[in-house]
């Protein structure tokens, strides 16, 4: 059982969110709303299905990420009616709900039947999840502007979602350390993941995403997603990209180690964190999340000149060129709650120097983000490089040598205070 603390801000998360969700229903025109949890849809052809993940909305009331089949039914006034799916059936386990306080806010329900609860008394509804589900069901389905409106009730973090987000993190720091020494001692990927898994107790399948477990090359694969089981003849890097989903909130944590006697992969692994130390120290109300990301481009020509492996260009020049932007190819992060890319992150669409930037707002007070910065070494990126006008300002050798160690990436959790930020991840880390 958490600690009371939990317990008791949990109790006042439930009712900040009754009064954020009456408000949106009361603008958008709706007294009632029924929240589908989803349900693992069916392989074709097979009798097995894929592997769940509850959706976003039911998990931000509950918490509860492996309940298939479960409803929501929120109204002004009235205790939202919770209705878990509880069938006879000799072939699979129910899932227990644990008796904790918060569900004394909830008028608690089981049905033997996947099928929505009886709607009654209801003018004006709306339905959202999963349309596969919602098929037959009265009322307005997936309304596109009270979805936005429901998802902007995401952005905020409460500090019962906060203290579970550092919880989350708590936990994958562990394994991240287990991973790390099982490279040191020679792991394989595949063993890799098995000392993460055994260090946070955690399923592959209940984590928030497959984690990304690079050694030597793969780690400048972005989102690599395969384990080699035979380790290296030599291991020069590891990039691991890991979480732990703690009552129904994710870390996404990254985490990358030079081998031993990879001197200059090391020089570089270090001065990224440096610069993603000072990323991190940007993070406050007010401050636009495009400037952080942009900085970062600055940060990392620096590095690459610093490096030896960009000659000859100045770090405005790097950037303008293109030349950053094929090393680090990405965003410098996202929201984070109970997704791992977290919804609204992108009400103006990124601009063109940024396509792959997944929030591009105002930071404020409550908002919980992803700082990643990366560098990597991935051909198809630096071929037209190496092979353009500018390509003789790459240092080839130096190139050669540091491409078989992939590339680092180095993320961290990070909370929007009022005065500035508080980094999740590193408070944890021993
Ligand atoms: N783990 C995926 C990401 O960092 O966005
Ligand atoms: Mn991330
Ligand atoms: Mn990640």
């Amino acid at each position: 059982m958490p600690d009371t603390d939990l317990l008791s801000l949990q109790i006042d998360h439930v009712g900040i969110l009754q009064s954020r969700y009456e408000q949106v229903l009361e603008d958008h025109g709706y007294d009632g709303l029924l929240i589908s949890s989803g349900a693992a849809p069916m392989c074709y052809g097979d009798d097995q299905s894929w592997h769940f993940q509850g959706y976003g909305p039911f998990l931000h009331w509950t918490g509860l990420a492996g309940f298939e089949h479960a409803w929501l039914l929120i109204r002004k006034g009235k205790k939202p009616q919770l209705s878990l799916h509880q069938p006879v059936d000799f072939w699979h386990a129910s899932l227990e709900v644990s008796q904790e306080p918060w569900l004394e806010k909830f008028d608690l329900r089981f049905s033997e039947s996947p099928s929505a609860p009886e709607l009654e008394g209801i003018s004006q509804l709306a339905v959202i999840g999963d349309p596969a589900l919602l098929a037959g069901l009265p009322g307005d389905e997936n309304p596109g502007a009270l979805c936005n409106a429901l998802d902007e009730t995401r952005v905020h973090k409460t500090a019962y979602e906060i203290a579970c987000l550092a919880q989350a993190n708590k936990l994958a720091i562990a394994g991240h350390h287990a991973a790390r020494d099982a490279f040191l001692a020679g792991a394989s990927e595949f063993e890799i993941n098995l000392a993460y898994q055994r260090a946070t107790q955690q399923r592959e399948v209940d984590a928030p995403y497959n984690s990304i477990i690079g050694v030597n090359g793969h780690a400048g694969i972005l989102h690599y997603q395969y384990y080699d089981t035979a380790a290296p003849a030599k291991s020069r890097s590891l990039l691991i990209d890991a979480g732990v989903r703690y009552r129904g909130y994710c870390s996404d944590i990254t985490r990358t180690t030079a081998g031993v006697g990879e001197g200059r992969f090391a020089a570089l692994v270090h001065g990224l964190e440096q610069l993603q130390f000072r990323l991190c120290k940007m993070v406050a109300p007010g401050v636009d999340y495009l400037d952080i990301h942009r900085k970062t481009h600055f940060g990392i020509a620096a590095l690459l000149s610093a490096a030896g492996l960009v000659e000859g260009l100045s770090d405005e020049e790097q950037v303008s060129e293109g030349i950053t932007r094929a090393f680090f190819p990405h965003g410098i992060g996202h929201f984070l709650g109970v997704q791992v890319h977290d919804v609204a992150g992108k009400p103006v669409a990124p601009p063109d120097d940024a396509p792959f930037l997944r929030l591009t707002r105002t930071l404020e007070a409550g908002m919980v983000v992803t700082i990643e910065p990366g560098l990597y070494f991935i051909p198809s990126l630096l071929a037209p490089i190496l092979s353009g006008p500018l390509g003789h300002h790459i240092n080839r050798s130096l190139l050669d040598e540091l491409q078989g160690c992939g590339g680092i990436r180095i993320e961290d959790n990070v909370v929007v205070t009022e005065s500035g930020y508080r980094n999740l991840t590193r408070e944890v880390e021993a």
